[in-house]
């Protein structure tokens, strides 16, 4: 990130058609976390996001409603916009692409395009995904499906205005190389890099099948292609060209999208820009997806997260905490809420609260005396690195340097046990260190750290980090993190909400350091529960490959006098001589699963190590009958 006295920070303009959802919200509270940083250091910010309301989906959704796209778009915008307050987003301003001043905005800039010679009439034939709202060619699609969301894809023809982005490969490339930050992470940037060295073909700009779109100012027959629209947001929401906002904040710091937009965001943007003679961004930087336990996130499957019911049942900053904590940016991650619960216990109830419950109950007690901070509560290091990483988009790596410091203050109430000393200077010490590690974690969590400034009566901002708290009468705190039972619940993995108080808890692990990845907590399971698994023993009667499956089995396995079809992942470790006949622990009544087009009736149970380079399967050290029970 390059050193300025501005920052200007975008998501992307969602497209509204959907319920802000676990991506949307992962982006937007990124870009929240980023514009509350810069502020907090005495920046001038700028922090966009906003809505994409034209195009054919949103058309046809309208349509199928029976109501006009604006109106339908004027609905769905509220729901994002509540999301937005519930989730504590601060944005600066929220850009509809159906606003007056960003639709002149798209036309002015077409139009440099155009008289810098750079859009031409000619004919395109493709096919079309209407959901990405972009075109592909044959070699372009996987499974005969949209690479991007794997949906149908329809046949298209059309005359069009082409933009000629093939002129821009060397001006692409050159920016690249001359900016190495201009696309992150690194890995990003290596593939857009190699893409765009094989070279660039022209880009079809209009569309002339529906007109729910920006008119096309050179002829009025088309509309505006939705992406060549959207991208112009950026600018338009600072009233360029003349606005003083873009005389201010442009070339925006950053534009945080997630890695399945970059294309447009590395390529066909920055090449717009060129062409029309307008700066380029700082950096683009395109984030990982979540899934759901293992599952790509769809409606159709079931497995969409609601955020404000996250939201409601963790609280906003717990969740806000979990979505930059959990998973490095720019990766992918699983989002699974038993480790949302574990993060929420353990590491904000258990370690933050807790520290910030006794502090604070202590200090009304005995009250607190000024003194020099100890040697291992001075945040002085934990600053520059919390700077460090967040200047280059490392949000997990942040909060791990801020919650190594709180670990560092919980160590130091066990080691100077203050309810036996009384001591008012020790005391002191830690809530001046409570500050630091507040007004460090602020962005991410605002809400308490709002709670623990009032608490302890210190102001969050830059300066009071390096200054020592006031001395003032302190009141005990409220509870800040209510924890949440974990239950599994049948074979559901619900967690209840039956919150409890951690106040004062003794057996609250102060200062315990233990990191939590993935799945922590595992609740037990009742025996009944358990029961319900029909685990036996089975023998393996005929081993076939699948066309196009690198990894999985075929396997027909005899289990008493039933036959059952089993896909397993064995392929690697296994060869056919080595299966057949083999006795396994089989998994009978898992409900069956579509793998490669075959029906998947069950599981083989086998052991398998943590990086996944062994598996063995589990069988009886001698033969028995198969169909036997495994208990
Ligand atoms: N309208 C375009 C963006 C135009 S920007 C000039 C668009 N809109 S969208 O509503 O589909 O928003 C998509 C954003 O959400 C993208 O950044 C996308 O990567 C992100 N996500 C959608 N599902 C996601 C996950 N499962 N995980 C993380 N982010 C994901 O594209």
């Amino acid at each position: 990130m390059k050193t300025k006295k501005t920052f200007y920070v975008t998501t992307p303009i969602y497209y509204p058609t959907a319920k802000p959802h676990l991506g949307t919200s992962y982006t937007t509270i990124a870009a929240d976390v980023l514009a509350r940083w810069n502020k907090l250091q005495g920046k001038d910010v700028f922090f966009l996001t906003g809505t994409d309301e034209h195009g054919q989906k949103l058309d046809e959704a309208a349509k199928e409603k029976g109501v006009k796209p604006k109106e339908y778009a004027d609905e769905l915008v509220k729901d994002f916009k509540k999301a937005w307050k519930e989730l504590n987003i601060n944005f600066d301003e929220f850009i509809r692409t159906t606003d007056k001043k960003h639709e002149e905005a798209v036309k002015k800039i077409i139009q440099k395009i155009y008289e810098n010679g750079d859009l031409y009439e000619g004919n395109y034939e493709g096919l079309y995904c209407i959901p990405c709202e972009s075109y592909y060619t044959e070699k372009d699609l996987v499974d005969e499906k949209c690479p991007t969301c794997g949906r149908e894809v329809q046949p298209f023809k059309e005359k069009a205005y082409f933009f000629k982005l093939s002129r821009y490969q060397k001006g692409l490339l050159d920016l690249y190389k001359e900016n190495p930050e201009f696309i992150l992470p690194e890995s990003k940037r290596n593939e857009i890099m190699n893409r765009v060295k094989e070279g660039l073909k022209d880009v079809n700009f209009t569309r002339s099948k529906f007109s729910w779109g920006v008119e096309f100012p050179m002829d009025k027959k088309y509309v505006l292609w939705v992406w060549a629209d959207a991208l112009t947001n950026y600018i338009s929401a600072l009233d360029w060209p003349s606005g003083k906002n873009f005389e201010k904040f442009w070339p925006a710091n950053v534009h945080l999208i997630g890695k399945d937009i970059l294309w447009f965001h590395a390529v066909i943007w920055p090449a717009m820009l060129m062409s029309a003679k307008i700066k380029t961004p700082d950096t683009i930087f395109a984030h990982g997806w979540w899934t759901v336990n293992g599952q790509k996130i769809s409606k159709s499957k079931g497995n969409v997260i609601d955020p404000l019911e996250i939201s409601n049942k963790y609280g906003t900053d717990s969740f806000r905490y979990f979505l930059l904590r959990a998973v490095p940016f720019g990766e992918d991650g699983d989002f699974d809420e038993r480790a949302l619960a574990a993060r929420h216990n353990n590491e904000l109830a258990d370690k933050l609260g807790n520290l910030v419950s006794r502090v604070s109950t202590l200090a009304e007690k005995y009250g607190i005396e000024k003194a020099e901070q100890a040697k291992e509560l001075d945040s002085k290091e934990t600053t520059n690195k919390v700077s460090e990483h967040l200047e280059s988009f490392q949000f997990d790596k942040a909060l791990n340097e801020i919650f190594s410091f709180i670990d560092k203050c919980n160590t130091y109430v066990q080691e100077t046990s203050p309810w036996i000393t009384k001591d008012k200077k020790v005391l002191y010490r830690l809530a001046n260190a409570i500050k630091d590690a507040s007004i460090l974690l602020s962005p991410f969590m605002p809400e308490t750290c709002k709670k623990i400034a009032q608490t302890f009566n210190f102001k969050i901002d830059i300066k009071e980090l390096d200054k020592p708290l006031k001395v003032s009468k302190i009141k005990k705190a409220d509870i800040l993190f209510k924890k949440i039972d974990t239950e599994v619940n049948n074979n559901q993995d619900k967690i209840t909400n039956n919150k409890k108080e951690n106040i004062n808890k003794p057996s609250a692990p102060l200062g315990d350091s233990k990191e939590i990845v993935g799945i922590a907590n595992m609740s037990t399971i009742k025996f009944d529960d358990f029961a319900k698994i029909d685990l036996r023993v089975g023998t393996i009667k005929k081993v076939e490959e699948i066309e196009g499956a690198d990894k999985l089995y075929k396997l027909e396995i005899e289990v008493g006098k039933e036959k059952k079809i089993i896909l397993a992942g064995i392929k690697q470790f296994y060869t056919k001589d080595e299966l057949k006949g083999k006795q396994v622990a089989v998994i009978m009544n898992l409900e069956p699963r579509k793998m490669r087009g075959v029906e998947s009736q069950g599981m083989i149970l086998a052991a398998v190590s943590d990086n996944h380079s062994k598996v063995i399967l589990l069988s009886p050290d001698k033969k028995i009958d198969s169909g036997s029970k495994v208990q």
